[in-house]
Protein backbone atom coordinates (compact mmCIF):
# COMPACT_ATOMS: atom_id res chain seq x y z
CA UNK A 1 0.00 0.00 0.00
CA UNK A 2 1.49 3.72 -1.01
CA UNK A 3 1.26 6.36 1.58
CA UNK A 4 -0.12 9.38 0.59
CA UNK A 5 0.08 12.90 1.91
CA UNK A 6 -1.34 16.13 2.67
CA UNK A 7 0.66 19.16 3.21
CA UNK A 8 -1.70 21.89 5.10
CA UNK A 9 -1.21 25.25 5.23
CA UNK A 10 1.05 25.83 7.56
CA UNK A 11 3.89 23.51 5.44
CA UNK A 12 3.58 20.66 7.36
CA UNK A 13 2.92 17.04 5.77
CA UNK A 14 1.29 14.16 7.29
CA UNK A 15 0.01 11.11 6.33
CA UNK A 16 -3.46 10.86 3.85
CA UNK A 17 -5.55 8.03 4.77
CA UNK A 18 -7.40 6.97 1.88
CA UNK A 19 -9.69 3.34 1.18
CA UNK A 20 -8.62 2.10 -2.56
CA UNK A 21 -11.41 2.37 -4.83
CA UNK A 22 -13.31 -0.70 -5.35
CA UNK A 23 -13.13 -2.04 -8.95
CA UNK A 24 -15.67 -1.20 -11.80
CA UNK A 25 -17.36 -3.06 -14.16
CA UNK A 26 -17.26 0.08 -16.72
CA UNK A 27 -14.25 1.79 -18.15
CA UNK A 28 -13.29 4.46 -15.85
CA UNK A 29 -13.69 7.37 -18.46
CA UNK A 30 -12.04 10.72 -18.01
CA UNK A 31 -15.10 12.61 -17.74
CA UNK A 32 -16.44 10.11 -15.23
CA UNK A 33 -13.76 11.14 -13.02
CA UNK A 34 -14.15 14.34 -13.13
CA UNK A 35 -18.32 14.35 -12.80
CA UNK A 36 -17.15 12.55 -9.54
CA UNK A 37 -14.51 14.86 -8.10
CA UNK A 38 -17.52 18.01 -9.29
CA UNK A 39 -19.67 16.12 -7.06
CA UNK A 40 -17.15 15.32 -4.22
CA UNK A 41 -16.28 18.84 -4.37
CA UNK A 42 -20.23 19.98 -3.91
CA UNK A 43 -20.94 17.88 -1.31
CA UNK A 44 -18.04 17.96 0.95
CA UNK A 45 -16.50 21.61 2.40
CA UNK A 46 -14.09 19.97 4.04
CA UNK A 47 -11.27 19.98 2.15
CA UNK A 48 -9.31 16.91 3.39
CA UNK A 49 -12.40 14.69 3.24
CA UNK A 50 -12.64 15.70 -0.33
CA UNK A 51 -8.85 14.98 -0.90
CA UNK A 52 -9.39 11.75 0.61
CA UNK A 53 -11.87 10.70 -1.43
CA UNK A 54 -10.56 12.47 -4.59
CA UNK A 55 -6.67 10.20 -4.42
CA UNK A 56 -8.27 6.88 -4.50
CA UNK A 57 -10.21 8.09 -8.12
CA UNK A 58 -6.80 9.58 -9.29
CA UNK A 59 -5.20 6.39 -8.61
CA UNK A 60 -7.81 4.42 -10.29
CA UNK A 61 -7.50 6.66 -13.05
CA UNK A 62 -4.29 6.07 -13.33
CA UNK A 63 -4.09 2.61 -13.23
CA UNK A 64 -6.73 2.04 -15.73
CA UNK A 65 -5.95 4.78 -18.03
CA UNK A 66 -2.68 4.50 -19.91
CA UNK A 67 -3.29 6.74 -22.69
CA UNK A 68 -2.85 9.70 -19.90
CA UNK A 69 0.83 8.72 -19.29
CA UNK A 70 1.44 10.56 -22.37
CA UNK A 71 5.18 11.32 -24.12
CA UNK A 72 6.23 14.74 -22.70
CA UNK A 73 9.24 15.94 -22.87
CA UNK A 74 10.49 19.78 -20.84
CA UNK A 75 10.94 22.63 -22.79
CA UNK A 76 14.70 23.11 -22.99
CA UNK A 77 14.89 26.81 -22.43
CA UNK A 78 12.69 26.39 -19.94
CA UNK A 79 13.33 23.05 -18.01
CA UNK A 80 9.59 22.37 -17.48
CA UNK A 81 6.46 21.29 -19.91
CA UNK A 82 2.81 21.68 -18.94
CA UNK A 83 0.23 18.91 -21.46
CA UNK A 84 -3.27 20.27 -20.42
CA UNK A 85 -5.61 17.57 -20.37
CA UNK A 86 -8.62 19.10 -19.11
CA UNK A 87 -9.08 22.82 -18.36
CA UNK A 88 -12.64 24.69 -18.70
CA UNK A 89 -13.85 28.12 -18.10
CA UNK A 90 -16.26 28.29 -14.90
CA UNK A 91 -14.94 24.63 -14.08
CA UNK A 92 -13.06 24.53 -10.61
CA UNK A 93 -10.79 21.51 -12.20
CA UNK A 94 -7.66 21.85 -14.22
CA UNK A 95 -5.86 18.08 -15.23
CA UNK A 96 -2.52 18.56 -16.45
CA UNK A 97 0.67 16.12 -17.30
CA UNK A 98 3.78 18.00 -16.06
CA UNK A 99 7.22 17.06 -16.86
CA UNK A 100 10.58 18.79 -15.17
CA UNK A 101 14.18 18.04 -16.52
CA UNK A 102 16.38 16.60 -14.43
CA UNK A 103 18.08 19.03 -11.53
CA UNK A 104 15.57 22.08 -12.66
CA UNK A 105 14.29 23.68 -9.20
CA UNK A 106 11.01 25.07 -9.34
CA UNK A 107 10.52 28.94 -7.77
CA UNK A 108 8.90 29.04 -4.39
CA UNK A 109 4.99 29.28 -5.04
CA UNK A 110 1.62 28.24 -3.79
CA UNK A 111 -0.90 27.69 -5.36
CA UNK A 112 -4.00 29.86 -4.16
CA UNK A 113 -6.31 26.47 -4.62
CA UNK A 114 -5.74 23.07 -3.46
CA UNK A 115 -3.80 20.87 -5.68
CA UNK A 116 -2.94 16.93 -6.25
CA UNK A 117 0.39 15.48 -7.56
CA UNK A 118 0.90 11.97 -8.72
CA UNK A 119 4.05 11.30 -9.88
CA UNK A 120 4.21 8.71 -12.75
CA UNK A 121 8.06 8.83 -13.35
CA UNK A 122 11.11 10.23 -12.20
CA UNK A 123 11.64 11.45 -8.34
CA UNK A 124 11.10 14.28 -7.10
CA UNK A 125 11.89 16.26 -3.67
CA UNK A 126 9.61 18.47 -2.57
CA UNK A 127 10.75 21.14 -0.25
CA UNK A 128 7.95 22.89 2.18
CA UNK A 129 7.53 26.63 3.58
CA UNK A 130 6.18 28.71 6.07
CA UNK A 131 5.46 32.48 6.07
CA UNK A 132 4.76 34.30 9.19
CA UNK A 133 5.70 37.96 9.78
CA UNK A 134 6.96 38.33 6.38
CA UNK A 135 8.81 35.95 7.02
CA UNK A 136 9.65 33.02 5.22
CA UNK A 137 11.20 29.63 6.81
CA UNK A 138 11.62 26.02 5.28
CA UNK A 139 9.28 23.64 7.60
CA UNK A 140 10.38 20.16 5.64
CA UNK A 141 10.57 18.02 2.82
CA UNK A 142 9.09 15.15 1.21
CA UNK A 143 10.66 13.01 -1.62
CA UNK A 144 7.67 11.63 -4.23
CA UNK A 145 8.52 8.03 -5.81
CA UNK A 146 6.43 7.15 -8.56
CA UNK A 147 3.29 5.84 -7.50
CA UNK A 148 3.05 8.07 -4.99
CA UNK A 149 0.38 10.99 -3.97
CA UNK A 150 0.82 14.42 -2.59
CA UNK A 151 -1.94 16.77 -1.51
CA UNK A 152 -1.74 20.15 -0.51
CA UNK A 153 -3.71 22.88 0.80
CA UNK A 154 -4.51 26.59 -1.09
CA UNK A 155 -1.70 28.43 1.29
CA UNK A 156 1.06 25.86 1.45
CA UNK A 157 3.96 27.26 -0.26
CA UNK A 158 6.45 24.71 -2.11
CA UNK A 159 9.03 24.33 -3.77
CA UNK A 160 9.89 21.42 -6.17
CA UNK A 161 13.60 19.37 -7.36
CA UNK A 162 13.77 17.31 -9.98
CA UNK A 163 16.21 14.40 -9.00
CA UNK A 164 18.49 11.86 -10.76
CA UNK A 165 18.81 11.53 -14.21
CA UNK A 166 15.52 11.26 -16.43
CA UNK A 167 12.60 13.92 -16.37
CA UNK A 168 10.00 13.82 -13.83
CA UNK A 169 6.74 13.22 -14.65
CA UNK A 170 3.44 14.02 -12.58
CA UNK A 171 -0.64 13.93 -13.29
CA UNK A 172 -1.10 17.27 -11.64
CA UNK A 173 -4.91 18.42 -10.58
CA UNK A 174 -5.53 21.73 -9.06
CA UNK A 175 -9.26 23.60 -8.05
CA UNK A 176 -10.33 27.01 -8.94
CA UNK A 177 -6.70 29.22 -8.48
CA UNK A 178 -7.56 32.34 -6.50
CA UNK A 179 -5.17 34.92 -8.30
CA UNK A 180 -5.26 36.65 -5.90
CA UNK A 181 -3.96 34.42 -3.42
CA UNK A 182 -1.32 32.40 -5.61
CA UNK A 183 2.15 33.73 -5.09
CA UNK A 184 5.76 33.44 -5.95
CA UNK A 185 8.29 34.22 -2.84
CA UNK A 186 11.56 35.51 -3.46
CA UNK A 187 13.95 33.37 -0.67
CA UNK A 188 16.17 36.28 -0.24
CA UNK A 189 13.60 39.17 0.27
CA UNK A 190 11.25 37.31 1.21
CA UNK A 191 8.84 39.26 -0.86
CA UNK A 192 5.56 37.44 -2.42
CA UNK A 193 4.49 38.23 -5.79
CA UNK A 194 1.54 37.30 -7.39
CA UNK A 195 2.20 35.25 -10.46
FE1 LIG B 1 3.36 23.76 -7.40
Amino acid sequence: MTQDWLVDNRGQVRPLETQAMAERETPYRLYRFLTEVEDILANNSNPQAQLQQIVPRVRYLLDHSPWIAMPIFPNPDTGWEVLMLYDEPDFPLTVQIVAWAAGTVSPIHNHGCWGLVALLDGQEQNQFWQRSEDQLETTTTQLLNPGEILTFLPDSIHQITALGDQPTISFNLYGETDYQRRFEYDPISHQAVVF
